[in-house]
């Protein structure tokens, strides 16, 4: 046995008694000067911060990504400048509407948060285990999440809520139909792929500008519950998924992914049927093939759940030289709301922690607020421009013009757009098994909402697949009413 060391109080003063509190007498009451309990109490009280708005429910690894293939035709990213480099990062994965006790086998998108600490900063992916979202426009995120959450009375979550919004929103059907699909409930974190989602841009030596998708291919294979089976699990352990994954990688069985990206020429942009930086898109695959880059492998466990995955904070704000953003709207709603919500939910210095911490030197203006724990060693270089020696900034991360045209206005983002291909699509790629557990899972979901609801959605269905639609409508008992709908 190890020696055993001194308790003490924060303060690191020598703790006499931690069984019995000091009152006054045997039977109390207790003693103010007790510093000792009201510490102890105290801190308890302060235990928890709040939990994310969304994504509530995760868990992560550490590990590394190791460079493949040369690409740095497209991108002078350091982490991609030599096949063979490997890269620390921390994958956070999550369920999305659920709260921090939620169970992991639920119906639900799945997050994959990655960051990779390079040589010249973070750079955070902040994608999702689906290639599109519900939405286009950020300014439809905050209504979205309502109805993925509890009712205000209720504080039941409201299958009517989600079936108006989505009815209301067609742009949503992609994803709506990929959720109800086999995919939208995985067996673990393991057996699913992971997307950047959104278009992003790579930048090369030569200053060109290409546009590019980031994908992980899970190596273990894709497996997902049936909704009859996801019951089972959560009925017997509602942690399948952290358990899945913490013990995979604590018995030496690491789980990897290959990863990938597709890449559109700058121009190519103007010339697709499809604007290419709308997020409920897809750039198919034949148009774009996949160029394997990489391997990612989670190799390592937290040692600790609070310090490391409760405070990670990731950001689609956090790029590098190399890699930057794009025109894709919810892109840009997002470079916002990230860094926002971790100074509110974790705090100001919130990068400095150690899971968050760069591994590169960090050298910046910033100044004073909670929490600062590093002695910023500036000397008399505490602003800029100064004649001190400070920090100066760099032509290397300078990105080349993005050419920007048109008034300024709101455009109607679903005037002439179409919803329905690539749902449809996707539909017609599914084996009729396939088919019919999705229509299942849609039909079982849509229980006790408002038939003008229904309806309303069963058309959108029907626009993108007939067979889709009628599936849907029989299975509602409303073939007939919605098929002259739709017809009209
Ligand atoms: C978490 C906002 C769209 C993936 C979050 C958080 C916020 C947020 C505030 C909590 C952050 C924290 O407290 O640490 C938004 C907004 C969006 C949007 C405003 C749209 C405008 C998306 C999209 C994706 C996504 C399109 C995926 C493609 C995630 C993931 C997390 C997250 C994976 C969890 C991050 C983690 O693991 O810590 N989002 N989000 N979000 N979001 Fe979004």
């Amino acid at each position: 046995m190890t020696k055993t060391t001194t308790l003490t109080t924060t303060a690191g003063a020598p703790i006499a008694d931690n069984q019995n509190s000091l009152s006054a007498g045997e039977r109390g009451p207790l003693l103010l000067q007790d510093y000792q309990l009201i510490e102890k109490l105290a801190h308890q009280n302060r235990e928890r911060i709040p939990e994310r708005v969304v994504h509530a429910k995760g868990s992560a690894a550490y590990g590394t990504l190791t460079i493949t293939s040369d690409i740095t035709k497209y991108s002078k990213a350091k982490v991609f400048s030599e096949i063979g480099k490997q890269t620390e990062v921390f994958l956070r994965f999550s369920t999305v509407a659920g709260e921090r006790g939620a169970a992991d086998a639920e119906r639900d998108v799945r997050g994959f948060s990655l960051k990779v600490y390079t040589e010249e900063g973070n750079w955070d992916i902040v994608g999702n285990n689906t290639p599109v979202f519900f939405i286009r426009d950020p300014l439809k995120f905050p209504d979205f999440i309502r109805t993925q959450k509890r009712h205000p009375s209720t504080n039941l979550r409201s299958p009517t809520a989600m079936w108006d919004f989505w009815s209301l929103s067609p742009e949503s059907l992609h994803q709506v139909t990929i959720l109800f699909s086999d995919r939208g409930l995985p067996q673990g974190y393991r057996f699913m792929h992971g997307f950047g989602s959104h278009t992003y841009s790579f930048i090369n030596e030569e200053g060109e500008r290409f546009w590019v998708k980031f994908h992980f291919k899970s190596m273990q294979g894709i497996k997902n519950w049936t909704n009859r089976e996801a019951e089972a699990v959560i009925g017997k352990d509602r942690e399948s998924a952290q358990r899945d994954l913490y013990e995979a990688i604590e018995g030496g069985d690491f789980p990897r992914w290959k990863f990938c990206v597709q890449i559109m020429p700058e121009t190519d942009a103007e010339k697709t049927s499809y604007n290419p930086f709308d997020l409920t898109k897809v750039w198919p695959h034949a148009e774009y093939p996949l160029i394997e880059v990489g391997v990612l492998e989670l190799n390592r466990n937290p040692k600790h759940y609070f310090a490391e995955v409760e405070q990670s904070s990731f950001s689609p704000s956090n790029i590098v030289p190399g890699i930057g953003f794009s025109p894709d709207k919810m892109l840009q709603g997002r470079i916002f709301a990230y860094a926002d919500a971790h100074r509110y939910r974790v705090g100001t210095h919130y990068e400095a922690l150690p899971v968050n911490r760069p591994r590169c030197p960090v050298h910046h203006y910033h100044a004073d607020g909670s929490m600062l724990f590093d002695i910023p060693n500036r000397g008399d270089a505490y602003y800029e421009p100064n004649s001190f020696n400070g920090p100066v900034q760099t032509a290397r991360a300078a990105e080349p013009p993005l050419k920007i045209s048109g008034d300024a206005d709101r455009y109607d983002h679903r005037a002439g757009n179409d919803d329905y291909k690539q749902p449809g699509d996707l539909f017609r790629l599914m084996t009729p098994d396939e088919q019919n557990r999705l229509m299942d899972n849609i039909a079982e979901a849509m229980q006790g909402v408002p038939e003008e609801i229904v309806k309303r959605q069963i058309v959108h269905f029907y626009l993108a697949d007939k067979a889709y639609g009628l599936g849907v409508a029989e299975r509602m008992g409303l073939k007939g009413a919605v098929a002259i709908q739709a017809a009209e």
